[in-house]
């Protein structure tokens, strides 16, 4: 029997690892089918490699495994039925991916390499190329006397597909070359999108699903957005993507013999293919050994974020053509040439949960709880959703696989989910109605994307931010009451809520951290002195979402008491338009200042600092405007003859009247048009009077 190196013989295959090797065989061809055929992947390209890894490792431990059908034995898929077929005239190789992402990994490669070449040690480093390893697709590009002929993508390396319409409408591809250019030359790089065009074709395709088009999609990643582009039948539309281009190598070339050009370094050929009018990125360079190698990693690692496009690592290469050649292949990867990754930034998890989490400042924030990833170099195990018509958007649920992507210091994103993994039952996410700290009312405004707390002055996660702001100089003023102070307080649970202010004792006070005695006998008698104020630095000390200082004293002229303005909004209904009476409070500040008195606890607050002796001088109401219409209830029904219902609406409301949508005893008049139905019936039954459009404009005239 055979033994492997450490004498223990080889198990055999069992009945788990060809069960096993098929299902991934199955997972890898579909996987790549949706990646290379339909630009539509539906994992990270992490989650493959993963895959693939544990398929190589099945079939080097057992290769009675291994088929020529394997994913393994082939790289890339077969190219879509309309694009005509190209056999590439050389195979377009892939690279061999060092596994380590330690920077200490271009160690290996050296070491190989070194091998290879029989050099021992003390003999001279190899010279190597450091470039980036961009994120996108492989193009070949070929030119005769010239002239580009032909695109052509990767495929499976040996047969790509012609793009070259596509390819013509990339402003970074050269379309003729130089006379001094061979008379072919095929130029080898790498089709990507620019972050900032990804963003904005989003941003395009987002307008568009919005006014209702049909089949648009947005995209996860740049690459995918780049391969959907490379592979449009239509190249208008691959026009529309922006795409840009890096050439790193060379395809068939005139040989030196028919007067094609020599070269000695791959440096040199990346310079004339520069000279050429072809994109090099600016950051590829030589390098000496592996020291270099390992700075270059370290490098880039840092600059990754920063660049303007994505890369998924770098990649080395050996500098001398000469060396590359003695080199030579394995299987279908050079020995010269090898690709060191960076840890993926995106990958794979589930969501176990969706939280939502009250800000400083009261907004609320849909959170995906994950299973915990390592992505990014980091771990992660919470990705925000932003807001209800991002989650909406995405539609993320709990129990889903989702891809989740972490960039830099950018906080963790859901970038889509996989619905073919979804469980069934699986519920759509709603926002809660209700604060998930406090149990407030949670409200979105007109035109905002997000919904707030409106238990300013009770809600624990407002807490400190409703104090600090009470304290305010230009609000109530207490005097030393700063943040580092306020931050203790509420952690340590001396203070909750505002009132908690005014019973604070001295030795309560001494536990904190730097207050002296002194300094905590001129806090207590900043807050002694904070109780005598004014109503507009009350009202505006509360903290109330949209009043500012002047709208705080106009609310304090006009009511003259804080009880007007609570009072006016305990009613239900028409107090915001009560409210809206006050100079300088609008529709959205009325909703949000009864709102807020709405809430019992804000009111209790309030009772209680009143009742520690916070203390204002009141005055008596301003005269009200007088409105013509105030107190009167309308129901508008049926079809008027000139006015819109809004219209109608809008002018009674100008008027100081309220509209209401049905008709009970409280309901003023009823203004009847063609075809009223059921309400007008009510109101006859009520005996309510219904008058006609002349009607209400005759009552607007007077009231004018
Ligand atoms: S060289 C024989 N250089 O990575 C070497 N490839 O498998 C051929 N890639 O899909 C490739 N940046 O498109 C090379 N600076 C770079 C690259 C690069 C990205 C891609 C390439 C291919 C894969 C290598």
């Amino acid at each position: 029997m055979n033994t492997d190196l450490f004498g223990e013989a080889p198990r055999r295959a069992s009945a788990a690892d060809i069960k096993r090797v098929k299902d991934l065989h199955v997972q890898l061809h579909a996987h790549a089918h949706r990646y290379y055929v339909l630009d539509d992947p539906q994992v990270p390209d992490a989650e493959y490699d993963r895959l693939f890894r544990e398929l190589q490792a099945l079939e080097a431990a057992h290769p009675e495994l291994q088929s020529p059908d394997s994913p393994t034995q082939r790289v890339g898929g077969k190219p879509l039925a309309q694009f005509a077929s190209v056999r590439h005239k050389v195979p377009m190789l892939s690279i061999r991916t060092e596994t380590d992402t330690e920077a200490s990994g271009a160690k290996n490669f050296d070491t190989r390499v070194r091998k290879e070449l029989g050099l021992k040690e003390g003999d001279p480093e190899v010279e190597y190329v450091a470039e980036l390893k961009f994120d996108g697709l492989a193009m070949n590009l070929r030119y005769e006397n010239g002239v580009l002929v032909q695109a052509a993508t990767r495929g499976d390396g040996e047969v790509g597909e012609e793009v070259t319409q596509n390819m013509r409408t990339v402003r970074q591809i050269p379309l003729k070359l130089p006379a001094d250019a061979p008379e072919v030359i095929e130029v080898r790089g790498e089709v990507y999108m620019r972050r900032a065009d990804f963003e904005a074709l989003n941003e395009r395709q987002r307008e568009k699903i919005a006014k209702g088009a049909k089949g648009e999609k947005t995209f996860v990643n740049p690459r995918n957005a780049a391969a959907g582009g490379v592979r449009q039948l239509d190249p208008a539309i691959a026009a529309d993507r922006s795409l840009s281009f890096f050439a790193y190598g060379l395809g068939e070339i005139t040989p030196p013999e028919q007067g094609g050009p020599v070269f000695g370094t791959h440096l040199q050929l990346l310079l004339t293919l520069k000279s050429w009018g072809f994109p090099v990125a600016a950051q590829t360079s030589p390098a000496q050994g592996a020291t270099e190698l390992i700075a270059f990693h370290e490098n880039m690692r840092r600059q990754r974020d920063a660049l303007p496009y994505d890369i998924d690592g770098v990649v080395y290469k050996v500098n001398s053509l000469e060396l590359q050649r003695q080199l030579g292949f394995v299987t279908r990867e050079p020995r010269w040439a090898v690709a060191h990754k960076y840890p993926a930034q995106e990958q794979l998890t589930t969501v176990l949960a969706i939280d939502v989490q009250v800000g400083r400042t009261g907004k609320l924030t849909p959170v995906a709880k994950l299973a915990p990833v390592f992505v990014g170099g980091v771990t992660v195990t919470n990705a925000t959703l932003h807001n209800e018509d991002e989650a909406r958007r995405k539609d993320v649920r709990v129990g889903d696989t989702v891809i989740v992507r972490r960039a830099g210091d950018v906080i963790p994103e859901v970038v889509g989910v996989m619905p073919e993994k979804r469980q069934e039952g699986a519920l759509q996410f709603t926002m809660p109605r209700q604060c998930p700290v406090c149990g407030s009312d949670a409200v979105r405004e007109e035109g905002e994307a997000d919904y707030r707390c409106t238990g300013g002055l009770f809600c624990g996660a407002q807490r400190k931010e409703a104090i600090l702001h009470y304290a305010h100089r230009r609000a109530v003023e207490i005097e030393g009451l700063g943040d580092k102070l306020v931050e203790q307080m509420v952690d340590a649970s001396i203070i909750r809520t505002l009132p908690d202010l005014y019973k604070l004792g001295l030795t309560s006070l001494a536990g904190l951290d730097r207050m002296a005695e002194k300094s905590a006998q001129n806090l207590l008698e900043a807050l002694e002195k904070s109780k005598q104020t004014t109503l507009p630095r009350f009202i505006f000390g509360l903290g109330i979402r949209h009043v500012g200082e002047a709208t705080a004293k106009a609310l304090a002229k006009h009511f003259g008491k804080l009880d007007g303005i609570m009072g006016v909004t305990a009613e239900d209904a028409p107090s915001t338009e009560r409210l809206a009476e006050v100079d300088d409070v609008g529709p959205i500040v009325a909703e949000s200042i009864h709102t807020f008195f709405q809430q019992p606890h804000n009111r209790e607050v309030v009772e209680q600092l009143r009742a520690c002796g916070v203390r204002w001088e009141e005055g008596d109401p301003a005269p009200r405007a007088f409105l013509p219409l105030s107190g009167k209830t309308f129901v508008i029904t049926g079809t008027l003859p000139t006015l819109s219902r809004d219209e109608a609406k809008n002018r009674v409301e100008a008027a100081g009247g309220k509209v209401a949508g049905s008709v009970s005893k409280k309901t003023h008049f009823v203004v009847a048009g063609e075809d009223a139905g059921s309400k007008l019936v009510k109101a006859q039954e009520l005996g309510i009077e219904v008058i006609d459009e002349a009607g209400l404009l005759r009552l607007l005239a007077t009231a004018a």
